[in-house]
């Protein structure tokens, strides 16, 4: 009975954010502080996402999915650490489950307009965006869900601000030309000898970024045609809160109730909040089923890259400060976790510190 009634995660209705009458933004804003200080996700009802135009974009999605591998592979980017455009299967890795490669195809886009000073020091994570030819429904609907899901996220960071005592656009401010991105994703279908391995879609990680988006993915058949969940335990799994009664946490699915969508605490929010809010473990697992394949999209708020990642002073401890020390730019720190996950080489770190010591070597042998 208790781990049910524990498993109650709160629903936000959007509409609560931006009401004028303080008993709306106040029970949003107790809903918000509980649901990601307990389980570092949260439901969202009138979201103002529409099912038909999700449904139109994975439809276009899939039909750049089904071009050639070589059609595919002009649209990926290395030099830019895959940040805009197609990354192929077996790209990305987990940091802490083993390193093991994920099971998916994936594509990046920017929906919201480019820090150009930003884009000076971080030219990877503030890229262009590049598009298939021949797909303006994919861009354009790409482009159209992405900035609901970043004006969603930016309403519920008003609600977050507001339930740690903050001023209330802190945050706001705070991520406003942040490198943000929307990914589309495919998890692949497995053959008859890969079901039930070790395989999963997207092994257990926390996302990096300040708070993710996700819309809700779709099932598909092996005939194509969308669907439930082939069976009960495939799909997205999120993991509470360790507690003293549950200390590794319980993991749920990441199923929400009808017509609402999920978002979920990343790392940049935890160290922000000195883990008032925690990032959310998440999975994806394969079905029990050959030939089934998933589609979802997810959008990531990301702080702009020149802030500092430090605990904010209403939650800033010696002990929280210790916790996550040494602080580091958002920037820096995207780049750090971008080789960690295989998507960025390690040598990207190299150029972090001092770049004209051969200089004075120079200026040296000259003088000599
Ligand atoms: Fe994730």
């Amino acid at each position: 009975m208790t781990s049910q009634l524990s498993l109650e995660i709160p629903i936000v209705d959007l509409r609560d954010l931006s009401s004028p009458r303080a008993v709306d933004q106040q029970r949003a804003s107790a809903a918000l502080r509980h649901a990601f200080g307990v389980y570092g996700l949260v439901y969202i009802r009138n979201h103002g996402i529409d099912d038909a135009d999700l449904n139109a974009f994975y439809d276009a999605f899939l039909g750049f999915t089904a071009r050639s591998t070589e059609e595919k592979e002009r649209l990926s980017r290395p030099e830019i650490w895959f940040q805009r455009g197609w990354t192929p299967p077996n790209t990305e890795r987990a940091v802490v489950a083993g390193g093991q490669p994920d099971f998916k195809e994936c594509y990046f886009a920017a929906p919201e307009p480019l820090d150009t000073a930003a884009q000076t020091h971080f030219p990877e994570i503030y890229a262009e965006n590049i598009w298939p030819e021949g797909a303006p429904r994919f861009e354009e609907l790409y482009l159209q869900i992405g900035h609901t899901l970043h004006e969603i996220g930016l309403a519920l960071l008003r609600g977050c601000a507001r339930a740690l005592g903050l001023r209330p656009y802190q945050f706001e401010e705070a991520v406003y030309g942040g490198a943000h991105v929307t990914r589309a994703l495919r998890y692949l279908p497995l053959k008859p000898e890969q079901v039930n391995t070790d395989i999963l879609w997207g092994e257990e990680h926390t996302d990096f970024n300040l708070l993710t988006l996700l819309p809700g993915g779709r099932f598909i058949t092996p005939e194509g045609a969308y669907a439930g969940r082939p069976d009960d335990q495939c799909g997205l799994y999120l993991r509470t809160r360790p507690t003293e009664e549950h200390p590794q946490g319980i993991q749920v699915p990441g199923k929400p109730p009808a017509g609402c969508i999920v978002a979920q605490v990343g790392q940049e929010l935890e160290i922000l909040t000195g883990g008032e809010f925690l990032a959310t473990p998440h999975v994806i697992k394969a079905p029990g089923a050959p030939g089934w394949s998933r589609v979802s999209m997810a959008h990531f708020i990301h702080l702009h890259a020149h802030q500092t990642l430090i605990p904010l002073p209403p939650c800033r401890t010696e002990e929280k400060m210790r916790a996550y020390s040494p602080p580091v730019l958002a920037g820096t720190y995207a780049t750090k976790t971008l080789v960690d996950i295989g998507l960025a080489p390690s040598a990207s770190l190299a150029k972090l510190g001092y770049r004209h010591y051969d200089r004075l070597a120079s200026i040296r042998s000259d003088a000599g």
